[in-house]
C-alpha cells in the first residue's frame, strides 16, 4: 500500500456550503492560488452544475492551476458530469468527483429511488464519466449510515466501471474514530476489487470528531485520501481541519508512517486567507492556525521552553507559517522592497498596475501608521481596488463625533460610479451612526447577518483594525472586509465593499444550503 497521504482540500466546495461563506471567482481564485502553492494534491474548486456563477469559477480554477488537481463534484447524472467535464477542460490534471446517496434514509425520503435504481444510476455515472476524464471520484453520500451490504455492491459496480478513488462519508459527523476506522477496513476487505481504487475519507465535525475519524479512517482503515478544509470550514460544526490532519500526520510520522506533499510553512497564510474572505475567525486556542497555538503563557512552561524548545513544543510555530511580528516595512521603504516583500509572502499580484495600486495603499498606511508588519501587507492586497473585484461604490471621507452620554453623529463621503454622495446620520455608535448614513442615501435595504472587528496584528492597539460586514440581500450572502487604523474607517470599508459584491450581478454567488 502507498505510503504517501493524498490531501484533498474542498475549501472551495465543501467549505463554502457553510452559510455566510460564500465567494467570489476572484476569491476563490485567490485562495486556489494559495492551495497550490500549500501543495495540496487536489483542489475541488466546486460544483460546476449548481450555478453558472459556480460552473465559472471552477473553470477559472482548471485554467490557472498548474501543480494540483482541479476537481468539480456532480451529481450522478449526466448533466451534471458534463457541466463538470466542461468546467474542467483546460485542467492540466483534472478530476470529476460524482455522487449518489446510500443510506435507506436518503435513498427513501430524499431521493425517492429504491436500492436497484441507486445502484444504476451509480455504475452509469461513473461510465458516462470515464467516457469523458480517467480520474474519476465516487462517493456514497451518506456512506457511514449505509447498510455496508449493499455498499460492498454499489462500491464493486462502480470500481469495475472504472472509478479511481473512493470516498467514504461520514456526511452527518456521525462516526466515532474506532468504528469508522474499522468500517473503511471492512468495505476494503470485502470488496473484492477494492484494490483497483484509491480509499479516501470525508467527515464532518458534528461531533468534534472529524479529524480523529479521518486519522481512523487511515490507520485502522488503510485510506490514503483524507478531504478536508482550511480552518475546518463547512456546513454546521465544520469539516476534517486540513491543518491539523497535516501537522498530525507530520509530527506523528512514527505513528502514521505517511508522507505528505504538503509546504506546511504556507499553512498560517491560507488559514489567513480563508478567514479574511469568508469573515469566520479561527478560534484563538485553535490547533496549529490559533493565535496562541504556539503561546506559551505560565512561568513554568516559559521557563522550560527557554532551557529546551521541545520541553513544551511539539511542533516549531515558523514551520507552519507563524511568523514573529516582524516589523517588516516603513514610511520610507521604496517600491521594490516592497514588491519583494510581497514575493516573499507569496503573493503574486497580475501586474504591475496591481503593485502599483497596492504599493499606492502601502504608501497611505505608512502615513498613518508607522510599523507595517506582514498581516498589514496581506490585509492590504486584498483590497478591492488592487484586487480585480468590481468597486462601485467607494469611500472618500468620513467624520464623526462621539462623547460620553452624547448621541454619536457620523458624515461619510462616497462615490457610487462616478457620482459623489455626502450622507450624515447619527447612531447607538460611531460605526452604526456611519454605516446608516451611508444606507440613508443608498436604501439597499441589505440585511446585516454579521459584523465582525478583529485586529490584524495582536498585542498593541496602534494595529489596524479588520472589519467583517456579512451582508443579505435578494437571496444572495457576501462578506466585505474593510482594514483601517481606525475601525469606524473600516467599518465603513467593509460595507461599502459588501455592498459592491451585491451590485455586481454578474457575480458567482454560492448556492447555500
Ligand atoms: O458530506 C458529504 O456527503 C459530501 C459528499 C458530496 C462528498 O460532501
Ligand atoms: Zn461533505
Amino acid at each position: 500500500m502507498s505510503d504517501k497521504l493524498i490531501i484533498f482540500d474542498t475549501t472551495l466546495r465543501d467549505g463554502e456550503q457553510s452559510p455566510g461563506a460564500s465567494m467570489t471567482k476572484d476569491e476563490k481564485l485567490r485562495i486556489a492560488r494559495q492551495l497550490e502553492r500549500l501543495r495540496v494534491d487536489v483542489i475541488e474548486a466546486g460544483f460546476a452544475a449548481s450555478s453558472n456563477g459556480d460552473f465559472e469559477a471552477v473553470k477559472a480554477i482548471a485554467d490557472v492551476i498548474k501543480e494540483s488537481t482541479v476537481c468539480s463534484l456532480a451529481r450522478a447524472n449526466d448533466r451534471d458530469i458534463s457541466r463538470a467535464a466542461e468546467a474542467l477542460r483546460g485542467a492540466s490534471r483534472a478530476r470529476i468527483h460524482t455522487f449518489i446517496a446510500t443510506s435507506e434514509l436518503h435513498m427513501e425520503k430524499k431521493l425517492r429511488m429504491t436500492r436497484e435504481q441507486v445502484l444504476e444510476q451509480a455504475r452509469l455515472s461513473i461510465r458516462f464519466a470515464r467516457n469523458l476524464r480517467d480520474d474519476i471520484e465516487f462517493s456514497p453520500e451518506d456512506g457511514y449510515r449505509s447498510d455496508p451490504d449493499f455498499l460492498c455492491r454499489v462500491l464493486e459496480a462502480v470500481i469495475t466501471e472504472g472509478a479511481t478513488t473512493i470516498n467514504i462519508p461520514d456526511t452527518v459527523g456521525y462516526a466515532v474514530p474506532e468504528l469508522y476506522g474499522q468500517f473503511i477496513r471492512h468495505l476494503r476487505e470485502r470488496v473484492p476489487n477494492s484494490d483497483k481504487a484509491v480509499w479516501s475519507v470525508h467527515c464532518h465535525n458534528d461531533l468534534g470528531m472529524a479529524v480523529a475519524n479521518s486519522l481512523a479512517g487511515v490507520k485502522l482503515g488503510g485510506a490514503r485520501q483524507v478531504e478536508c478544509t482550511i480552518n475546518g470550514l463547512g456546513e454546521r460544526a465544520g469539516n476534517c481541519s486540513l491543518e491539523e490532519v497535516v501537522m498530525a500526520v507530520r509530527t506523528r510520522r512514527d505513528h502514521f508512517g505517511l508522507d505528505v506533499n504538503i509546504d506546511a510553512t504556507q499553512i498560517v497564510p491560507a488559514s489567513r486567507l480563508v478567514s479574511q474572505t469568508t469573515g469566520f475567525i479561527v478560534q484563538p486556542n485553535k490547533a496549529v492556525v490559533g493565535a496562541n497555538a504556539f503561546a506559551h503563557a505560565s512561568g513554568i512552561h516559559q521557563d522550560g521552553v527557554l532551557k529546551a524548545r521541545d520541553t513544551y513544543e511539539i511542533m516549531r510555530a515558523e514551520d507552519v507559517g507563524w511568523s514573529a511580528n516582524k516589523i517588516v516595512l516603513g514610511k520610507l521603504s521604496g517600491r521594490n522592497a516592497f514588491k519583494q516583500r510581497l514575493q516573499e509572502l507569496g503573493i503574486e499580484l497580475e501586474s504591475e498596475s496591481d503593485i502599483n495600486a497596492a504599493f499606492a495603499r502601502f504608501k497611505d498606511l505608512a502615513d498613518r501608521k508607522s510599523d507595517i508588519f506582514d498581516e498589514d501587507i496581506i490585509a492590504l492586497v486584498g483590497d478591492e481596488s488592487v484586487t480585480h473585484e468590481q468597486e462601485t461604490y467607494r469611500l472618500l471621507s468620513l467624520e464623526q463625533q462621539s462623547a460620553t452620554g452624547e448621541r454619536p453623529h457620523a458624515r461619510v463621503a462616497f462615490t457610487v460610479g462616478d457620482s459623489e454622495f455626502h450622507a450624515e446620520s447619527d447612531g447607538n455608535g460611531p460605526v452604526d451612526a456611519s454605516l446608516k448614513a451611508i444606507e440613508s442615501k443608498l436604501q439597499t435595504g441589505a440585511e446585516m447577518l454579521l459584523y465582525s472587528v478583529n485586529a490584524i496584528t495582536s498585542g498593541s492597539t496602534e494595529s489596524q483594525g479588520e472589519v467583517t460586514v456579512r451582508l443579505q440581500h435578494g437571496g444572495r450572502v457576501v462578506n466585505g472586509v474593510g482594514a483601517d487604523p481606525d475601525i469606524v474607517v473600516a467599518s465603513a470599508k467593509a460595507y461599502l465593499s459588501a455592498l459592491n459584491k451585491l451590485h455586481s450581478k454578474n457575480e458567482r454567488v454560492a448556492a447555500q444550503g
